[in-house]
This record gives structure tokens, sequence and C-alpha cells, in this order.
């Protein structure tokens, strides 16, 4: 029977051991390194189970040494499997709540929804009180109803958006906020005071004072003897509450198929009168077909134009500039 050498277990093998621990980073590495250094099959385990073929008097000291390299292996190991387990930790949570609160970035309003809440709060206070109606219409609200036939010259002025697919009945994007007038007198009976802002369309082209969609603020009032008077003083008013005392307005004969007389009002600046709204007294056709007496009920209306009263307001030169989209313009307001 032969006997076989004992296995002899090296510091220096134990130095480069615990030198290994360092690079492992894996659960997989770390479970190696363990099976390699402390498992059954390890040199330790081979040199401790091999410890009673060595000579008498070896087998003290190398027991110690034994044992002391298992301790440290065991030590280096754990604390290589701590560290890592802190690092882990401290990567998932990568925010310091100790750390000072950071403002979040303020928004603004635009300057064309500024200008016209200052509008609807104008006419409110004089007791208007806003409705709405819809972007998409026909042809009868838009034209027909507000005595704009087919072929008016009218129709012309307002090169109008059609939606396709709406051929026996066709749509089309309001050229104005008039249609809201008709669709307010057809519900209701006088007294009527209301506003009614939104936007428009128009297949136009843009310059510096023309945008193809721009928002206007329809005004209708109608009651028993309202005159030409009501209507310049409610304007008179307004712009005095829009632009204060100092600025000059003029009003001028104009025509419009759905008032009798018409009027367009513009206002004094330093590059000259700029028009910013059409107005007149509502056609006694129209107040008949809304079912309102004419020799009882009389009516004025008018249409401004918003973008035109915040270029005033603010001094802009130039309609594009609200549609942009330039927050270096719009951080302005
Ligand atoms: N709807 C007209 C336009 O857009 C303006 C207007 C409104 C004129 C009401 C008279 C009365 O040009």
């Amino acid at each position: 029977m032969s006997v076989s050498e004992p296995v002899l277990l090296s510091a220096a093998e134990v130095e480069a051991a615990l030198e290994a621990l360092a690079d492992l980073v894996t659960d997989a590495e770390l479970g190696r390194w363990r099976t390699a250094n402390l498992g059954r099959k390890s040199r330790l385990s081979l040199a401790l189970r091999s410890l009673g073929r060595r000579p008498v008097e070896e087998r003290a000291a190398a027991g110690r040494f034994l044992n002391q390299a298992k301790g440290k292996l065991e030590r280096g190991f754990r604390d290589r499997r701590a560290a890592l387990k802190a690092e882990r930790t401290r990567a998932l949570r990568p925010l310091d709540v100790s750390l000072p609160g950071r403002p979040l970035p303020r928004g603004g309003l635009h300057p064309i929804t500024l200008t016209e809440r200052a509008v609807v709060a104008a006419f409110a206070s004089m007791g208007f009180h806003v409705i709405e109606g819809p972007e998409v219409e026909t042809e009868y609200y838009n034209f027909e109803a507000l005595r704009i036939p087919a072929d008016h010259p009218a129709r012309e002025a307002m090169d109008t958006f059609y939606l396709e697919g709406a051929e026996e009945t066709p749509l089309l994007l309001r050229t104005h906020t008039s249609p809201n007038q008709i669709r307010f007198m057809e519900r209701q009976t006088p007294p009527i005071r209301v506003i009614a802002p939104g936007r428009t369309y128009r297949n136009e082209a843009t310059d510096a004072t023309h945008e193809w969609m721009i928002t206007q603020t329809e005004v209708l009032a109608v009651d028993e003897g309202l005159t030409l008077a009501h209507l310049k003083g409610a304007l008179y008013e307004f712009a005095r509450r829009m632009f204060g005392e100092d600025r000059t307005i003029r009003f001028r004969c104009d025509y419009f198929p759905f008032v009798e007389p018409g009027v367009e009002v513009a206002v004094s600046s330093p590059r000259g009168w700029i028009e910013i709204l059409g107005a007149g007294m509502v056609h006694p056709e129209i107040l008949r077909n809304m079912g309102y007496d004419p020799e009882i009920y009389t009516g004025f209306a008018a249409g401004l134009g918003v973008e035109r009263i915040a270029m005033l307001r603010y001094g802009i030169r130039d309609i594009r500039r609200f549609y942009e989209n330039d927050l270096r313009f719009l951080r302005q307001f």
C-alpha cells in the first residue's frame, strides 16, 4: 500500500489568494473563489486532512499555520462580500434627500391670452357675459345667416378653409366670430349683452399685419331702443380701459352685410392709424329672421381683432411674432 505525500500550503499561496479577492465583483466570482480556497477540495482542506501524514515534529507548527491561514481566508472573504454589498446599496440611492431644493422654471401666459383676458374684462365690467361657439362652422352660420350669399364679394374677401369630405353640407373653419351672433340669438330673447372670444381662420398670405389664424372677440347687444350712440359709447369706454385716456380713436363708415350702418374703428399709434375692429347696428333683416320685431328691438355688434390690440398694447410691429414660438419673444410678457 502506497502512502501519498502530504499536501503543503505555503504562506505565499495564502497571500496570493487574499490579493485576488480585490478583483472579485459578482456573486458568481465570490462563489468560485470560496470553493477554490475554502471548499472541500481546496489546498487548505487537503493540507488540513493530510496533516497526520506529516512528520510528528512538524505537525503542531503546520497545524497552527493552517488554522491561521483558514481564519485569514474566511475573514478576507466576508470583508470583500460586505464591501461589495455596501457599494451596491450606495449605487441604488443616487438621490440625496438632504440637498436643498431647486425652483421649477415658471411658465407664463401668451401675450394673446393676456390681451384676450383684458378685452373680456373690459366688456365684462360693462355687463357683458362670455359665450363660445365652434371653430368648425357651416356656411349657414358663417355666411348665409349673416346675409353673405354665395356670390357676395365679401366671401372672396374672406378666403375660406373648407374641410374635406363634407361636400353635401360643407364645413369650414370660421372666418370670423360673427356666427356666434346667430347661434346666440336663435336660442335667446333680448335683452342680450354677450361677448364671444375665439380663433378665426383665413387662407391669407401672411405679412406684418396679417396672419392666417387670428383671435377675435365678437360683441353683441340687443335691447329696446339701442342706437349707434350706445355702440360708440361702449367702444369708447372699451378703448379708454384698454389703452388709457391719451389714445385717439377714429370711427369711419365701413360696409359689412350683417350691419346697417357699419363702421370701422382705428386707434392712433406712432406708425399711424391701426384698424382694430369692425362694428355696426345689427341688420333689421337678421333681427326679423331671429324672431325679434325690429320695430321694438335694435342691436349693435362688433368684431375686435385681438392681435392688433396686442400689437398696440405692447408696441409690436409684426403680427407673425405671436405664433413663431420663440421663447426670447414670449418670455417678455
Ligand atoms: N365679422 C367682421 C370681420 O371679421 C367684423 C364685424 C363684426 C363687423 C361685427 C361688424 C359687426 O371682419
